[in-house]
């Protein structure tokens, strides 16, 4: 796990190839697997590969969010708020679990944030995508990760750049 993580980094440009179906298989397992609180798995997940699917998640936001348009998958990370007060955490949880599975499987991947962004009309882009993906009202969409095989290299964060401090121990400031 610790040689993944001095690996990850966001990719957000692609090779044009399909993701094989059984290493989706496998992502989708490690989404099921995610922890969530009390059990209650407040969480949905889509599957999108349609081009012209991706080209509207890749519209829910003005900013930010176009690389989803080119990633050969994307899978949009949503929730029924009324199963579980804490479903930002689990939906969170299930999105970077997916983000390090598919970087396992030799995948890049990059979060594009959906709550709390706006669509270029104005209404809260995850209104939007409920209405692009059939999900009912209430559902929240937290974020789309979009993944596929990097078009770019990029170099793992080097350990003298990490922010050491940021770690207090015992207390703040120490
Ligand atoms: C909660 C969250 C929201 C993010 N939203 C976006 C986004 O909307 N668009 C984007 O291109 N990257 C997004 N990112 C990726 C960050 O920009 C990226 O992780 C950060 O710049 C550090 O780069 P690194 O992941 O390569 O270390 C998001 C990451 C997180 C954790």
């Amino acid at each position: 796990m610790l040689d993944l993580l001095r690996k990850r980094r966001s990719v957000r440009r692609f090779l044009e190839r399909p993701i094989e179906a059984e290493k989706v298989e496998l992502l989708i397992e490690a989404l099921l697997r995610s922890p969530s609180s009390k059990g209650r798995n407040p969480w949905e997940f889509i599957i999108v590969t349609d081009p012209e699917q991706r080209a509207k998640l890749a519209a829910a936001k003005p900013r930010g969010g176009s690389f989803v348009a080119n990633a050969p998958l994307a899978i949009v990370v949503c929730a029924d708020p009324d199963k579980c007060d804490v479903w930002v955490e689990d939906c969170s949880i299930a999105a970077i679990i997916l983000q390090l599975a598919a970087l396992e499987l030799g995948l890049g991947s990059c979060w594009s944030q959906i709550r709390k962004r706006n669509h270029i009309d104005g209404d809260p882009s995850s209104d939007y995508l409920c209405q692009q993906l059939n999900l009912p009202d209430r559902y929240e969409v937290e974020a789309i990760i979009g993944i596929g095989y990097p078009l770019e290299e990029k170099a793992g964060h080097d350990k003298n750049s990490l922010a050491y401090n940021k770690i207090h121990r015992n207390v703040f400031g120490s």
